[in-house]
């Protein structure tokens, strides 16, 4: 067969490959030969008991999306912030705003979500990466040094969270040459009182927010972009018409609405997460950070004890630099039952010699084997955790 060269304006430049993200539990149950259904899935940080999703009337099918529907009013109302844009998840404005500016130095977390440094690159800035996402309040340098800083608060996977002041004090420094602060708030829910949202009427401050993590709707793919009206603008029309489905702007207006739930929900992660920090510490794993949708853990012994726990059908997300594990929420009693008997494995294991004894030489990075098995590893069940 001859091969055909598409017709481009000008040559594709190199792609990089796409990046690992938690959630691929298709690859970890042929990897590992257990059938989808039988894993205990904790590798992403999606809430396990999300929006209850109601029918979708046939008409969110059937006719094209029209905006004015109330959804961009129901989500700013939520976020407090004065207008903004929906796109297809936050993942769609990451990707389309490196290319909405000229080749800058970008500041990006040296750990976080990945997808950022990426498009910035992608689209010919120069990036400088920053430890623990902070870029230094020195003369010269720090913001002063950028053109865009990207904020991810609170981080994934650290857990980090800037304060509103600090925040705003960085935006104000780079705004004044005309530059961006961009911050991804997509875990930024059950914290709402350190959102930026409700400043994104000052030129030069965006701020993403996702219906994927908090909701736990992140196959609905609908996410906002928080800006000023020619930064929508510009964004909106080089993303087109019809961003999102007719269905995603019926059940985002709906979740985004329903703050008795957003309200209930807030309570009963913050528990679930304090009872996932204690049994992981009961079993030596200590949260490095967290928020109140995972936990993350760094220890040398991550590669072994993700394996471990995969063997027993329980899939969490590991990052290599530094050697970490996130642990997301399991959804029900069951679930916690489940990760507890993993964990109990993992400590008897950590007394043999399935993990290497090998202490590491990270600062701030523990061996789980040099840690002893708690002597009653029965945390009480938490009420109103989500099931
Ligand atoms: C920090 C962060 N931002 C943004 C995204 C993209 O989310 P979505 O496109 O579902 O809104 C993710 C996904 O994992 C994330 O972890």
């Amino acid at each position: 067969m001859t091969a055909h060269r598409l017709p481009t304006a000008r040559s594709l430049a190199p792609t990089p490959p796409p990046l690992d993200h938690g959630g691929r539990l298709r690859e970890a149950a042929a990897r590992y030969r257990i059938p989808s259904q039988d894993w205990l899935d904790l590798s992403t940080g999606i809430n396990p008991d999300g929006w209850p999703v109601p029918e979708v009337p046939g008409t969110a099918w059937a006719r094209l999306p029209e905006e004015e529907d109330g959804l961009e009013e129901a989500a700013a109302r939520c976020y407090g912030a004065s207008a903004l844009l929906p796109v297809a998840g936050s993942q769609a404005a990451i990707q389309s705003l490196p290319e909405l500016r000229v080749p800058g130095r970008v500041g990006v977390p040296r750990v976080g979500y990945q997808e950022h440094a990426r498009a910035w690159r992608r689209a010919g800035h120069t990036l400088v990466h920053l430890d623990d996402g902070d870029p230094g309040d020195g003369p010269g340098a720090g913001a002063d040094g950028l053109d865009v800083l990207l904020v991810i608060n609170p981080n994934n996977p650290t857990g980090r969270v800037w304060p509103v002041s600090r925040l705003l004090d960085w935006h104000a420094r780079l705004a004044a040459r005309g530059g961006w602060l961009v911050v991804d708030e997509a875990f930024m829910d059950t914290t709402p009182q350190h959102s930026l949202a409700p400043y994104t009427d000052r030129p030069g401050l965006i701020v993403l927010r996702s219906l994927g993590k908090f909701f736990g709707l992140a196959g609905v793919r609908v996410g906002f972009v928080l800006g000023t009206s020619d930064l929508r603008e510009a964004l909106r029309s080089r993303l087109g018409p019809w961003t999102l489905s007719g269905p995603a702007r019926h059940v985002a207006r709906l979740a985004l609405t329903d703050s008795p739930w957003q309200e209930a929900t807030r309570a009963s992660l913050r528990l679930a997460s304090v009872r996932l920090a204690a049994l992981l510490s009961d079993y030596g794993l200590a949260p490095t950070g967290g928020t109140d949708l995972f936990q993350w853990i760094c220890t040398a012994e991550a590669p072994a004890i993700q394996d471990r726990l995969a063997r027993q059908g329980i899939w969490v997300r590991r990052f290599e630099a530094p050697p970490s594990l996130r642990f997301g929420l399991p959804g029900t009693e069951a679930g916690w039952a489940r990760l507890e008997s993993g964990l109990r494995c993992l400590a008897s294991d950590a007394h043999t010699d399935v993990f290497p004894q090998a202490v590491a030489e990270t600062p701030g990075i523990r061996p789980f084997s040099s840690i002893s098995p708690p002597p009653a590893p029965v945390p009480a069940p938490v009420p109103g955790a989500p099931r």
